[in-house]
């Protein structure tokens, strides 16, 4: 029996999502990406080197494997092709690996130039964008006026409609925002020499699909960001503009939800968040410094500190809900070691009530004063440990109520970045 599993970050991204579908890939044909874009930075360690990828598939680094950029993906060309460069220097043959699909949208410096205006409009009210053109393209894909990957196919029309969207842009760009406009040349010449290098690659990425399954073949669907900053059950408007939860896995890509068989939530085993928004359990004491520095929280893509705070079970049993999560897998355990106590927030204060649902009005989120369970910690390392039974009891006790909490399995748990830094206690796969 072929199986699909997805994995999806369960809280506000970098929950380690890379490194478990690079770990995951050994089982599958195909490895695909089905939302987002280079707003993604996904760390992968393979004995000690580290590789962070944005937009291409973290199960590359594999050979015979096909990865594929579903339709839900939006694409910056100048982007993609320099991480690929990237990994070609360093022996990976991306493109002979890589497919894409034509309905993505194509990311253009004009939606990255709309992005940085529109946050720098917003003042404090900023989202705290990646500032790569995110917002833009997918308001830009909605309004059925972006440039898709298949556009490339035909030079004149091409030009014809990047014509029609720069106008639009450079009108909004100079007369809204009161920046400079974008060159309709320079970019049309941009996309004449990339087009060279992916016209190859355009592919039906949902009849690839179809094929494996049809072949019995096993298939892993990448989610970028998190649950909680999806467009729809997020912190709006501290979000990304694209779906997050599981459900967007069969939509970026073009299969059916009834073949998604098992959806992998990342957990991390505190929480981050990098950009504006609500986060009730964020710690400025010595506690969110450890968790800061031994994690080495700091941003994939813009390399900016992320906001660091305790687990917050009441997100987690909404991202249960909305993601329909089969099993955990937690990650960054090791983070946690030499802490003398560890919290798990349980439930919420708002305005004198005890409330045990997580909340999705900002106003509500703002005023809630988490409640707490307290753990005793551990002092032994659990850095690099492979087997479950080797763990400190202590460690093993927080595992165990995570997993009462949330009435789910953690199948896996990773106790450091390398890809060998793991416990597998069941594999989805199997
Ligand atoms: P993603 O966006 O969900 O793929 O996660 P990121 O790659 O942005 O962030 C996760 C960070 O934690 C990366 O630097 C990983 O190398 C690192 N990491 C992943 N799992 C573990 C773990 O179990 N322990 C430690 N210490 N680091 C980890
Ligand atoms: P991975 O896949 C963490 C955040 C940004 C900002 C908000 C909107 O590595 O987990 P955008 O540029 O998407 O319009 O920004 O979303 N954000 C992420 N935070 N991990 C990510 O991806 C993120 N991608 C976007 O910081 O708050
Ligand atoms: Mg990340």
């Amino acid at each position: 029996m072929s199986k699909n599993v997805v994995v999806i970050g369960t809280q506000w991204g970098d929950e380690g999502k890379g490194k478990i579908v690079d770990l995951l890939t050994e089982d599958v044909a195909a490895v695909v990406r089905f939302q987002g874009g280079h707003n993604a930075g996904h760390t992968l360690v393979i004995e000690g080197n580290k590789t962070v990828l944005h937009l291409i598939p973290s199960g590359i680094l594999h050979e015979n494997i096909h990865c594929l950029i579903g339709n839900g993906v939006v694409i910056s060309l100048q982007a993609l092709i320099k991480e690929a460069k990237k990994l070609i220097e360093s022996g990976i043959p991306v493109f002979d690996r890589l497919k894409i699909s034509s309905g993505c949208p194509l990311i253009l410096p004009s939606h990255e130039a709309l992005d940085l205006a529109k946050e720098k409009k917003l003042g404090k009210s900023a989202i705290g964008t990646t500032g790569r053109g995110i917002g833009p393209v997918y308001e830009d894909k909605v309004a059925r006026r972006v440039l898709r990957v298949s556009d490339l196919l035909n030079k004149d029309s091409l030009c014809e409609k990047l014509k029609n969207i720069l106008n639009y842009h450079n009108f909004l760009l100079t007369n809204y925002f009161d920046e400079n406009e974008q060159s309709l040349d320079k970019i049309f010449n941009q996309l004449l020499d990339q087009r060279d290098l992916i016209l190859p690659l355009i592919s039906d990425v949902s009849g690839i699909l179809d094929d494996y399954h049809q072949q019995k073949k096993n298939i892993l669907f990448e989610g970028a960001q998190g649950v909680f900053l999806d467009i729809d059950h997020g912190t709006y408007p501290y979000v990304t503009s694209s779906n997050t939860v599981s459900a967007a896995a069969s939509i970026g890509s073009g299969v059916g939800p009834k073949r998604l068989d098992y959806i992998m939530g990342i957990v991390k085993a505190y929480t981050t968040r990098v950009g504006s928004g609500p986060f009730p359990t964020e710690l400025h004491d010595k506690y969110g410094e450890h968790l800061g520095s031994v994690g080495v929280e700091f941003g994939a893509t813009t390399g900016r500190p992320r906001r660091c705070g305790w687990l917050d079970a009441l997100a987690l049993k909404r991202s249960v809900l909305n993601s329909s999560i089969s099993g955990f897998c937690l990650t960054k355990l090791d983070v946690l070691d030499g802490l003398e106590k560890i919290k798990i927030c349980t439930e919420y204060k708002l305005h004198d009530k005890t409330i045990s649902n997580f909340p999705l009005e900002i106003s509500e989120l703002n005023n809630c004063e988490p409640l707490y369970e307290e753990f005793e910690g551990w002092e032994d390392s659990t850095k690099g440990l492979k087997r479950f039974a080797d763990m400190p009891l202590n460690a093993k006790k927080y595992v165990q109520a995570i997993e009462e909490m949330l009435h789910l399995p953690i199948d896996i748990i990773s106790t450091g970045p390398d890809r060998e830094h793991t416990i597998i206690r069941s594999n989805p796969f199997s």
